[in-house]
Formats: C-alpha cells, structure tokens, sequence
C-alpha cells in the first residue's frame, strides 16, 4: 500500500522500493552513514546491505519520494528467536537526505514500517546505532523507544605477533 502526506519539504510518497531504487538509495546512504557515525565494521554500509534486505524482505525495504524523487528510505527486517514466541522486527538502515532532514520524513517512513512489522506478527522493534549519534537517539526516542543497552565492540589483529608471555592483544584503531 502506498501513502502520500504533505511534509514541509512538499508531497510525500512511502513506498516500497523497487529494484530501480536500489543505486539512488544506496548514494543517499554514502551521504549519510558516514564512518564517524558508524565508525565499526559491524555496520557497513555497501550494496549488499540494501540487496540482502531487498531479496529477503522486499515488504519492509521502504523509500519515500517527493516529485519522483527519493528522499528516504527505512530497510528492516525480521528475527525469530529459537525457544522465543515473539518475533522481533530489526530497523536495520534508517536514512533521510541531509537537505530534507527534520522534516517528518523519517517519522513517516518509520511508521509506515511499523504497521508493516505488526501486520507480520512483531511484537518488539529493535534497532541499533552508535551512542553519540545523537540525532539518531532523539528520534527514536520520540517514537517511543528505550531501555537502551549497551554493547562493547572488540577487536583481535591476526597480522600482529603476539609478544612472548604477553596475555593482551595489542590494541587496534
Ligand atoms: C535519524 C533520521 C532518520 C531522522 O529523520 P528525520 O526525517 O530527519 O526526522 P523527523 O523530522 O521525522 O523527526 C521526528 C522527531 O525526531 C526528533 N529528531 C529528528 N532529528 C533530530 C535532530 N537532529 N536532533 C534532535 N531531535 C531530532 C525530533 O523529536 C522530531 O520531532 P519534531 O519534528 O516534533 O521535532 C535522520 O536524521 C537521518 O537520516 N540521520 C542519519 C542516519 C541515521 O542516523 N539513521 C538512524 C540509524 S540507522
């Protein structure tokens, strides 16, 4: 089902996205999920994130448009947990053009995907971003998550010899 609703940016379309959208919404990505906003290996954005989530749940891969144009996107998916009866729903990529943004798009394009994810049978919505992606925090926040976790990242260096009798890994950028 597609939605239309005025934003102050003009017209605004929530869609899904089509194979066709698959390079527009990938540049708007390198735009916005910089390496300082997303400095760990772990969250990369590349191409195979958006036809990973297109050839497995092409219902929850998003775009919203103004005049043609996409200005946003929201990419989930869902997890089903062994011994757990609830399915999750992953917001995996979450992106809105930096000339439109603060300008309820995103909010659309989340909510859009939430009534997806509830039509599917999710009963809670995870999503994960950096800590100081403040932006990010706010928003979600305002759309009522929270019991935020925290998540330490670790790194071991293969190329490195390890020094005799040392117990630590040297650490890594
Ligand atoms: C996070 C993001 C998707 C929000 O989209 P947006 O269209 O700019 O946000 P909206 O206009 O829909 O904002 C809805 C609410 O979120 C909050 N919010 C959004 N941007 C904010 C900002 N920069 N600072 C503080 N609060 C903000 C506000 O409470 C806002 O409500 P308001 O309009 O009543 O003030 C967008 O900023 C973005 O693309 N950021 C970079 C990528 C990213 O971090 N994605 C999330 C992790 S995958």
């Amino acid at each position: 089902m597609n939605q239309a609703s005025t934003t102050r940016s003009g017209r605004l379309r929530i869609r899904e996205m089509t194979i066709d959208d698959l390079s527009e919404v990938f540049h708007i990505g390198e735009e916005i999920f910089t390496a300082d906003l997303f400095p760990t290996l772990y969250r990369t954005w590349d191409e195979y994130e958006i036809t990973t989530l297109f050839n497995s749940d092409s219902e929850l891969c998003l775009v919203g448009e103004i005049d043609d144009r996409i200005v946003g996107f929201a990419l989930g998916t869902t997890v089903e947990k062994h011994r757990s009866p609830w399915k999750y729903g992953y917001l995996v990529w979450l992106g809105v053009s930096p000339t439109v943004q603060k300008g309820r798009i995103g909010v659309r394009l989340f909510r859009d995907l939430k009534r997806r994810m509830r039509e599917q049978g999710v009963r809670m919505i995870i999503i994960d971003t950096a800590a100081n992606n403040q932006p990010a925090l706010a928003f979600f926040r305002k759309q009522g998550f929270g019991n935020p976790q925290q998540h330490v990242y670790m790194t071991l260096n293969l190329t490195r010899k390890r020094k005799q009798g040392s117990r630590h890994d040297e650490p890594v950028a």
